[in-house]
C-alpha cells in the first residue's frame, strides 16, 4: 500500500516514518496521510490531460477528505476544488484556496450558501435543480453580478457499485434529467438569464467505479445531447465535466485501473465523439476524490480487549471504530490491515476487528488473518484516506482522532485530536431549577 514498507526495526513505515514512533508521538487512533502518494495521484491525472493536450481542470472532490492542510496540498499540486457546502467552502477560504478554481456542488444549496459563493466570486457553481437555478438568477440580478455555472445532468447511467453511492441513474436526487426535457428547460433558462454564464454540463455517474464503460457512455450521451442543443440554441459548451468516482483498491478483490487509464479512455471517447459530430472539443473537467486520497490514508489503532465465542469467532477490539470509519457499518466496506509493530510475524490467528462503539454493527474487519494480536499491538488499517475522517462522528461522544501528514521521513500534525472540552463546547447547560429555567 502506497509508500508503506517495513523498516530495519521490523515496523511498518509510511512516508519514511516509523508508525510505532508516530503512535508514541501522537497516540491512537491516528489517521496518517502519505503526502507523496497524494501528490503522485494528482499528477497522474493532470499529466494524462497534458499528454493529450486537452484543456482540463482536475478538481479534488474534497468531500472525500476536507481540511485546511489538504486544501493547501491540493493547491500546491495545481488542483481545482470541488466543495459541496458552506462548510467546505469556508475551509477552502481559510486555506486561501484560489477562488477561481473552486466549484460549488450540492443538491440543496441554501440562499446563504449561494450568497457566500457570490461574495467570494468563486469559479463556478454547479447548478443541480430548478429551485437553485431561479434562486441564483434572482440573487445575481439583485446584486448585478454574473456567475459561471455548469448544469448538472443525470445521464441515465447505472454504474456497478454499491446502491447507496449510485448517483448517475435517472431515479436520483441529483441533477436535471437528460431524457425528459428537464435539462433542456434548464439550458433555456440559463441562456435567457443574462446573469448566468453557462460554461457547460456536468455529470457524475457514481463512486468506486472500476470500468471505464460508464464514463464513456455518459460522455457519449451528453455530447449527443449537446450536439442537438448546438443546432437548436446555438449553445457551444466550453466545459464538459465528467465527475469523479474512479475506483481504488481496498482489498485484493478490487481491480481498479490507474488514474491515467481512467482519464485516457475518457479523453479518447470525447475526442472520438466530438470528431464524429464535428463538435468543438470542450475542456474536460473531472472531480476525483477517493482516487486522490483514499489509499494515501492509514488508520492506526491500539489493540485492547478480546472475546472468544467458542468455535465461532475471536473478537479483538481496537480503540476506535465506526466513529472514525463508518464505511464498514454503512456500506459493508472491506479493508486490509496488519499489525504495524510486527507485520511479518506468522499469521497464526483469524480474528474479527471490533470497534469500541456501543453497537454490534461496529465491526471494522471480519475474519482478518494476523499474528495473534495482543493488548497494545498496533493495528494499521489501510486505505482509509477517503470518507474516513470526512464521515467521522462523535457517536458515544468519542473524540475524533488527529491527522498527521507524513513525507520524506517527517511528520506534521494537520488536525488536532478532539478533546473532551471540544465535545462539550457547544452544549448549553440547563438552568438550576428546571428544564425551562422558570
Ligand atoms: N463529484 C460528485 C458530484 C460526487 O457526488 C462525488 C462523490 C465525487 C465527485 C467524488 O467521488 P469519488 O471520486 O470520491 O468517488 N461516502 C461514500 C462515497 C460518496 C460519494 C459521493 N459523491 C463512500 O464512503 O464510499
Amino acid at each position: 500500500h502506497g509508500t508503506a514498507s517495513i523498516n530495519d526495526d521490523g515496523h511498518l513505515e509510511i512516508g519514511g516514518c516509523d508508525t510505532v514512533e508516530l503512535v508514541k508521538e501522537y497516540g491512537t487512533p491516528l489517521y496518517i496521510y502519505d503526502v507523496e502518494l497524494i501528490r503522485a495521484r494528482a499528477r497522474a491525472f493532470k499529466e494524462m490531460f497534458e499528454k493529450y493536450e486537452v484543456k482540463s481542470q482536475v478538481a479534488y472532490a474534497s468531500k472525500a477528505f476536507s481540511s485546511i492542510a489538504m486544501y493547501q496540498l491540493a493547491q500546491e499540486e495545481g488542483l481545482s476544488l470541488d466543495v459541496v457546502s458552506g462548510g467546505e467552502l469556508y475551509t477552502a477560504m481559510a486555506a486561501k484556496f484560489p477562488v477561481e478554481k473552486i466549484h460549488f456542488h450540492g443538491n440543496n444549496k441554501s440562499e446563504e450558501e449561494l450568497e457566500m459563493a457570490l461574495d467570494y466570486k468563486i469559479g463556478c457553481i454547479v447548478v443541480d435543480n430548478f429551485h437553485e437555478l431561479h434562486m441564483l438568477h434572482h440573487l445575481c440580478r439583485q446584486r448585478k453580478q454574473n456567475v459561471n455555472i455548469l448544469l448538472r445532468v443525470t445521464p441515465g447511467i447505472e454504474a456497478h457499485t454499491h446502491d447507496y453511492i449510485l448517483t448517475g441513474q435517472e431515479d436520483s436526487k441529483f441533477g436535471f434529467d437528460l431524457k425528459n426535457g428537464q435539462a433542456e428547460t434548464a439550458l433555456a433558462i440559463s441562456l435567457d438569464s443574462g446573469y448566468l454564464n453557462l460554461l457547460g454540463i456536468h455529470c457524475h455517474i457514481g463512486s468506486q467505479i472500476f470500468e471505464t464503460a460508464g464514463f464513456v457512455m455518459a460522455a457519449k450521451k451528453v455530447l449527443e445531447k449537446l450536439n442537438e442543443w448546438k443546432d437548436e440554441y446555438g449553445f457551444i459548451p466550453e466545459v464538459l465535466n465528467l465527475g469523479g468516482g474512479f475506483g481504488i483498491r481496498y482489498t485484493e478483490e478490487d481491480k481498479p485501473l490507474s488514474p491515467e487509464q481512467y482519464v485516457e479512455e475518457m479523453i479518447i471517447e470525447v475526442r472520438k465523439e466530438t470528431e464524429l459530430l464535428s463538435f468543438p472539443m470542450p475542456e474536460i473537467w473531472i472531480e476525483p476524490g477517493r482516487s486522490i486520497v483514499g489509499d494515501a490514508g492509514t488508520t492506526l489503532y491500539t489493540v485492547g480487549s478480546r472475546k472468544e465465542v467458542q468455535n465461532v469467532r475471536k473478537y479483538v477490539a481496537v480503540d476506535g471504530g465506526m466513529s472514525d470509519n463508518i464505511r464498514p457499518a454503512l456500506y459493508d466496506a472491506k479493508y486490509e490491515a496488519v499489525l504495524a509493530n510486527r507485520p511479518f510475524d506468522k499469521q497464526d490467528e483469524v480474528v474479527s476487528i471490533a470497534g469500541k462503539c456501543c453497537e454490534s454493527g461496529d465491526m471494522l474487519i471480519w475474519d482478518l488473518p494476523v499474528p495473534a494480536p495482543d493488548k497494545d499491538d498496533i493495528l494499521a488499517v489501510f486505505c482509509t484516506g477517503a470518507y474516513g475522517y470526512a464521515m467521522a462522528n462523535n457517536y458515544n461522544r468519542i473524540p475524533r482522532p488527529p491527522i498527521v501528514f507524513v513525507e520524506n521521513g517527517k511528520s506534521v500534525l494537520v488536525v488536532k485530536r478532539e478533546t473532551y472540552e471540544d465535545l462539550i463546547r457547544l452544549d448549553v447547560p440547563l438552568g438550576k431549577r428546571s428544564t425551562f429555567n422558570i
